[in-house]
């Protein structure tokens, strides 16, 4: 089958043949339609993640993806060939990923039946994502009359938790340029904080950007929330630059972090909260989701489709940001 792998950690992702995976007992063979792409899956490729993997290599890239089972390996009783679902399917010890022909899951893994009414290429990019925002409403304890900011509220997570923060009732504060205040409004956003402007006037970018946009974004916010916010739910800053957005809280409050960022204990000695979010995306987290977005409630907004041999040309793009929504891989009819 072709896939879009790496020959090592650091080496550049090449459209390659390898042999079409056999699902194991319990578990999936999908034909993949459509593949997700997520920073994590770059950042595993350069082997910023390699403590904590040991994979074969050829490594197929990629978690995110929706298709049709073709076939299941023994014992598996809650699914079957011709089921459209969608989920993570990745196993690098196996050197298995979701940016290939076919892919595999655990039936009892992250994995569910695909959202009635929507396409595979707006499938794929749900589970990370939207997993990932989800995680974090929980974590914050997001509940109807609080106030969060959201921080990288424009990119795939970001978007996903407005509007889970929204259906909450919380009231959303999230960071978008001007060009993006409309986005945001109609994703649930009740109020907007402008991270870019000093990129407009030329004195950002390149090293510090990021703590820069911090006190820009912790002014504004003060500005009209002087009494404190109740969350902070910050995808964007690393650990030592979360300051600004921690000095938000009000007593009591809490900051999530999707970077690693936050020293919790330290945090827990002023009076607040630090949750640093792991995603753990589940077969029923993505039912439910599923459940949302067929009720209309929750949306996904893809902004760049690639097919498979495409991946290596497109990728530099996608690592550099400034995602307004997901890119995903068209692999297949
Ligand atoms: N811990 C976990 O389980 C987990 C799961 C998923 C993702 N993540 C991580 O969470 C981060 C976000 O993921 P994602 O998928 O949402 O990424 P994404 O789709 O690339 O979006 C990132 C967004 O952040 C915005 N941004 C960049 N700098 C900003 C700043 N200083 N202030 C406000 N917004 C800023 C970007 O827009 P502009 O550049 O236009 O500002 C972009 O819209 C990534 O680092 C990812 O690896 C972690």
């Amino acid at each position: 089958m072709r896939a879009i792998a790496i020959s090592a950690f650091g080496a550049d992702p090449e459209l390659v043949q390898v042999p079409e995976p056999v699902p194991l007992p319990g578990e999936l063979l999908v034909r993949m339609r459509a593949a997700g792409y997520n920073p994590v899956d770059t950042k595993i490729a350069s082997g910023a993640m390699k403590d904590r993997m040991s994979p074969r290599f050829p490594l197929i890239m990629g978690q995110d993806g929706a298709g049709v089972v073709v076939a299941v390996g023994a014992e598996v009783s809650r699914f079957r060939p011709g089921d459209e679902v969608y989920g993570r399917f990745t196993d690098p010890a196996r050197g298995l990923g979701s940016y290939a022909e076919y892919g595999v899951v655990a039936e009892d893994g992250p994995v569910a039946y695909m959202p009635e009414g929507m396409l595979p290429e707006q499938a794929a990019a749900v589970p990370t994502a939207t997993g990932t925002a989800r995680d974090l409403v929980e974590a914050a304890r997001l509940d109807a009359g609080h106030t969060v900011l959201i921080v990288g509220a424009t990119g795939g997570v970001g978007q996903a938790a407005i509007q889970l923060a929204a259906l909450r009732g919380a009231h959303v504060i999230a960071t978008a340029g001007s060009v993006d205040e409309d986005l945001v409004r109609d994703l649930g956003a009740a109020e907007t904080v402008d991270h870019t402007s000093d990129r407009m006037s030329g004195q950002a970018g390149g090293q510090g950007a990021e703590g820069r946009a911090g006190v820009l974004v912790a002014d504004q916010v003060r500005r009209v929330r002087p009494e404190g916010l109740d969350a902070v739910l910050d995808l964007v800053d690393l650990a030592g630059s979360t300051g600004p957005m921690e000095e938000l809280l009000r007593p009591g409050g809490v900051i999530c972090s999707t970077v690693h960022a936050l020293d919790p204990h330290a945090l827990a000695a002023r009076g607040l909260r630090g949750v640093n979010v792991i995603n753990q995306v589940t077969g029923q987290m993505l039912a439910e989701l599923a459940g949302l977005i067929e009720a209309g409630r929750l949306r996904v907004r893809v902004v760049d489709r690639v097919p498979l041999e495409g991946v290596p040309e497109a990728l530099p793009g996608w690592v550099a940001g400034h995602a307004k929504g997901k890119a995903v891989i068209e692999i297949g009819a």
